[in-house]
């Protein structure tokens, strides 16, 4: 269904969830996400997304009290769910690599972090999202059952939006009771949704284009589709639409945005010249996330599938490299659309993509 706003610009509405430009703010954990900028993206019109990855539930709670302070407007949250403890079963892998990490946490003067799991502290969290009841919660990296989905509507009143990466995932989810699927394609920036990761694949398995994903959903549910991956210019937008597609999520289009917390080793590189494009990746993390492809990456393509184990194992190089400026050692997210990311307010990036003129 269509609104209009002040504008005269065509509305979106999933459900209850109502809002103005056909945007999505992606949720980017790990720093670039920040209660500025999802607050932006949602008082552009779009809707912005919160992302309580990693972080538990005592942390993200003022993060939800400044979003509150700085919009009105409907926003969501985003939740990782934790798979399996994959730990012991990958020990000798995992040992392997922390030798291989030795190299890079000498030369920059640190440690390798301890490897672990997080149960992501679901429960603690929906408890927190019950007293401040975003709009929306949406889900990646698993399936999130029919028990949660309930749960999410009973506890939160929230719409969920639950990401998939193929079609096989789209009709589980919305056989969970979705109401709504992020459709991330491959070329998407960070990590991809998928449910399950397949050590052998390279990119933990088949990925499909974003808006070969969309087609193909689309065709076959009538839940609405947000797509997501690969967007840098205001076309990319317009051909998501086309396919059939809700919204478009947006993360490395509103990386150098001011609003963001894109720390300035990651911009610079991401605005430089530097590099010449993307690889999917468990360098970082352990599970398959699309980076700018500079050495760590490339170098670490075949680190052991075990997230988040690997994610702990370098968050202490990450943050060293981050600290010197140094790119090459840097997990620098990126989507396909990477060379064509603005700087400038989030609320000009939005109207850039969209065609849109701001006030
Ligand atoms: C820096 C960064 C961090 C991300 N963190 C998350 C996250 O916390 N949760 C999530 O569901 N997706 C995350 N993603 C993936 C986005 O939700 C989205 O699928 C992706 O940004 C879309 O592709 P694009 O980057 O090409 O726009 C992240 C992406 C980036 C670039």
């Amino acid at each position: 269904m269509t609104t209009t706003d002040a504008q005269g610009g065509a509305g979106v509405r999933i459900g209850p969830v109502e809002w103005v430009i056909p945007i999505v703010g992606a949720p980017m954990a790990g720093g670039p996400t920040t209660p500025e900028l999802v607050a932006a993206v949602s008082n552009a019109g779009g809707l912005g997304t919160l992302a309580a990855g990693y972080l538990t539930a005592e942390q993200l709670e003022p993060l939800l009290v400044e979003v509150g302070e700085l919009t009105d407007r409907p926003f969501g949250v985003n939740l990782f769910l934790p798979g399996t403890d994959v730990g012991e079963q990958l020990s000798d892998e995992i040992a392997e690599y922390r030798t291989r990490l030795q190299i890079d946490a000498d030369t920059l003067g640190t440690e390798v972090g301890n490897p672990r799991f997080f149960d992501e502290d679901i429960d603690a969290k929906l408890a927190v999202l019950a007293r401040y009841r975003p709009a929306f919660v949406s889900t990646t990296f698993a399936d999130p059952g029919r028990e949660l989905v309930d749960r999410i509507r009973a506890e939160v009143s929230a719409q969920v939006f639950v990401t998939v990466t193929s079609p096989g995932e789209a009709a589980a989810a919305v056989a969970s009771g979705a109401d709504a699927l992020i459709a991330q394609g491959v070329e998407a920036g960070g990590h991809r949704g998928i449910w399950h990761d397949v050590p052998d694949h390279p990119h933990g398995g088949p990925g499909m284009s974003t808006a070969g994903l969309v087609r193909k959903i689309t065709k076959a549910t009538e839940v609405p589709v947000i797509a997501a991956g690969g967007v840098g210019v205001a076309d990319d937008v317009r051909e998501l639409l086309d396919a059939g597609a809700t919204a478009v999520a947006v993360g490395t289009a509103l990386l150098c945005a001011d609003e963001a917390g894109t720390s300035e080793t990651y911009r610079n590189a991401v605005w430089s010249w530097e590099y010449r494009g993307t690889v999917v990746t468990r360098a970082f993390s352990g599970r398959p996330a699309r980076a700018l492809a500079n050495r760590f990456a490339t170098m670490n393509v075949d680190a052991p599938a075990a997230y988040p184990h690997v994610h702990y194992m370098t968050k202490p190089i990450r943050t060293a490299a981050a600290a010197a400026g140094n790119t090459q050692t840097l997990n620098l997210w990126a989507g396909d659309g990477w060379d064509a990311v603005q700087k400038g307010s989030a609320a000009q990036i939005i109207a850039n993509l969209t065609g849109r003129a701001t006030d």
